[in-house]
């Protein structure tokens, strides 16, 4: 394997340009965050944040402070952010830690179909424990319906869990609605939200979403790997899923990541310093970008929703008679990377289940593009990409045995 790598890396070179935009699955941190974080690796804050010296109050200190922001930012209490180091593990901890510390009260749970396979695998895991998982079905926009979602709640329902935003095709639920006909059927059900790829591009706040839990991630905001959070409200029971020693982060032991919280907390206060104003430049740089592909590549089928519904950094398309990851390689070779369907899914060459639940067909699937931007890309990036993307869908029809010919 690391071979195999090393030969396509030599093999790869690099384009005269390069334009990042898959950062839907992770990427460049910028220099600010990068900045905020290297005095925690051995000049201050160095120490555990659980023991009682200087380097450990002093890390300590960085939890806390990254807490606040997180609770700032969320209209939450900084007591109720709990950290994990993934979005992954806040998720797992979700539904088990839900699931496990109210059994008494019911062995139902209901999750979207496009949820995240770190929401989905959890919750089908505990089927073995005597749960029912029902998978919410989602519309060819990717939204879940109220009345859809009220039907599938009943006495027997301890958990639901709808994501704020699809991590593929970028729909933002009406979370508050659903999470309002959900309560109308059972009041006691808990509620949880990923907002991963809703952080810091969609306002959240728990209270106004009538959300018990919401899972966020650092990377997904341009922080570094390695910190992901949990929310959870006042009261509501959530069971550990790893056991160990002494930490400030009961429901989730092991020694902090503080450097890179020290980085998480930059990357929200520069994600949140100009909310409207950036996200508005990326939206519009995103619907230059989807103009220009829509209308110069034949065969080509926007995924997803057009306008508010849709979070401002995401398009995903998907190119008909093309192999996706045939085209990520094309692409890459051009300095143009991105990713097809979900990096999850990708490396097994099964067709995305967010594909396949809001009704394409397999090889619609099979030919999905999935373009992240950020506040730093630039309209020549854009321009740049808009160019490369009909020249390498033109060139691999041209050869590829799934061409018309
Ligand atoms: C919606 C969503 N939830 C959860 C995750 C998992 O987060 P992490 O990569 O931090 O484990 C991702 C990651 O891409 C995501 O997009």
């Amino acid at each position: 394997m690391t071979s195999d790598v090393r030969r396509l890396l030599e093999a790869h070179g690099r384009a005269e340009r390069e334009v990042y935009m898959d950062n839907e699955n992770s990427g460049q941190v910028p220099p600010e965050v990068v900045e905020a974080m290297l005095p925690y690796f051995n000049q201050v804050g160095y120490g555990h944040p659980s023991i009682t010296n200087r380097p450990g109050w002093e890390a300590f200190e960085v939890v806390q402070e990254t807490a606040e922001a997180v609770a700032r930012t969320i209209g939450a209490d900084p007591e109720d952010v709990h950290f994990t180091h993934s979005g992954t593990e806040a998720n797992n901890l979700a539904i088990l830690g839900v699931a496990r510390a109210n059994r008494s009260r019911g062995r139902k749970i209901v999750v979207s179909a496009v949820e995240h396979l770190s929401v989905i695998l959890p919750a089908e895991s505990l089927e073995d424990a005597g749960f029912k998982v029902v998978r919410a079905p989602v519309d060819e926009e990717g939204f879940v319906d109220q009345d859809v979602l009220a039907e599938l709640v009943d006495r027997e329902t301890v958990l639901v869990s709808v994501q704020t935003v699809n991590h593929e095709i970028g729909t933002i639920q009406r979370v508050r609605g659903l999470s309002e006909v959900v309560r109308d059927k059972n009041a006691d059900v808990i509620f949880h939200t990923d907002a991963c790829d809703a952080y810091g591009r969609v306002r959240i706040d728990a209270d106004a979403m009538g959300v018990d839990m919401i899972t966020l991630s650092s990377h997904k905001i341009l922080g570094p790997k390695g910190v992901g959070v949990l929310y959870v409200a006042d009261g509501v029971r959530v069971e550990p899923v790893l056991r160990g020693a002494l930490s400030s982060q009961p429901l989730w032991p092991g020694v902090e990541n503080v450097p890179a919280m020290a980085g998480f907390k930059r990357a929200i206060e520069l994600a949140f310093e100009d909310f409207d104003g950036a996200n508005g430049r990326v939206s519009g740089l995103r619907d230059r970008l989807m103009d220009s592909i829509l209308d110069r590549v034949p065969d080509a089928l926007l995924n997803g929703p057009r306008g508010e519904e849709r979070v401002s950094d995401n398009l995903n398309v998907s190119f008909l008679h093309v192999e996706g990851e045939a085209l990520t390689v094309e692409l890459s070779m051009r300095g143009v990377y991105v990713s097809s369907g979900s990096a999850c899914t990708s490396r097994i060459l099964e067709p995305s289940h967010v594909m396949l639940a809001i009704g394409r067909r397999y090889e619609e699937a099979h030919g999905s593009i999935l373009f992240r931007l950020t506040r730093y890309h630039t309209r020549d990036d854009v321009d740049y990409v808009a160019r490369q993307v009909p020249e390498a869908v033109e060139r691999l029809r041209r050869i590829s045995p799934l061409g018309k010919g």
